[in-house]
């Protein structure tokens, strides 16, 4: 696993922009993106979009394919994932709305909703470049605790701690939705290259068991070790858990100079 600490939020934005532009480039410009949601990535997100915006990256021929929704919530309402995306991703990164898929959390599709999600990544050839966060409690996608490491896209029962953190998106706790979609871990370990961003204290114990700790379904997110292409890029309060921090570091700061994306 690569692993970039940077000085604080701000830098995770603009190396987490930078890692996944340096990837897109490589695909050329139908690249298969995977987003996710959350906090974490909008930072990301907005740096990118000055890429777009500068004419140093051109998304209008990408595709993507977010990670999760939430099930049962109306497409039109604010905090929906199709929502979101396409507030937070799709316009401003200059993607083709026909191009970018979100899993369908109707209700009364559900039966279907993971493996058409499944087909549907597979006849656009995979993710190429796939962004992550990571959840307080390990989870990648809403992949929760004690999900399969080898799991495709399904419905998921949100974790107590989930619900709490996501509360802030909603007019309380009790208003989150109980159940999601989510790729599975088998389906995001899938993809190409992988850059999970995560920031702040509520994260330094996820990071620290994510890249040190046992491969574990208690951590969904340590499957990412057997990942061959895997970038986390951090802040230092993110990384405050890391018993190699100092190592980490000292590997980064003497890459060769075309491999360093100017921490
Ligand atoms: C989002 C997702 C989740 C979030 C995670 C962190 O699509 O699948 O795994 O990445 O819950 O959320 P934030 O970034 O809001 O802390």
């Amino acid at each position: 696993m690569e692993i970039i600490i940077c000085a604080n939020e701000t830098r995770v934005g603009e190396i987490g922009a930078a890692k996944v532009a340096q990837l897109a480039a490589r695909v050329g410009p139908k690249v298969v993106l995977g987003v996710a949601t959350g906090s974490s990535p909008l930072a990301t997100y907005q740096e990118l979009a000055k890429l777009v915006a500068a004419g140093e990256l051109d998304l209008s021929a990408a595709s993507a394919f977010a990670l999760d929704e939430y099930v049962g919530l109306p497409l039109t309402h604010p905090e929906s994932y199709h929502a979101t995306i396409a507030r937070t991703v799709t316009v401003p990164l200059g993607l083709d709305p026909a191009r970018v898929h979100v899993p369908d959390g109707d209700p009364t599709h559900l039966d279907t909703a993971g493996a058409r999600y499944e087909a549907a990544i597979t006849q656009a050839g995979g993710v190429d470049v796939q962004i992550l966060g990571v959840g307080a409690n390990g989870h990648i996608g809403f992949n929760e605790p004690t999900s399969s490491l080898r799991s495709r896209t399904r419905i998921k029962t949100l974790a107590p701690r989930t619900i709490t953190d996501n509360a802030r998106f909603f007019d309380s706790a009790a208003a989150v939705p109980r159940h999601c979609i989510t790729q599975g871990i088998g389906t995001i370990m899938d993809a190409r290259a992988i850059v999970l961003v995560a920031t702040g204290e509520t994260k330094a114990a996820a990071m620290a068991a994510i890249i040190e700790g046992p491969i574990t379904s208690m951590w969904p997110g340590s499957a990412l070790q057997l990942h061959p292409h895997a970038t986390c890029v951090i802040d230092e309060a993110a990384a405050s858990g890391l018993k190699l921090k100092n190592y980490y570091q000292q590997v980064y700061a003497n890459l060769p100079d075309w491999q360093r994306l100017d921490v």
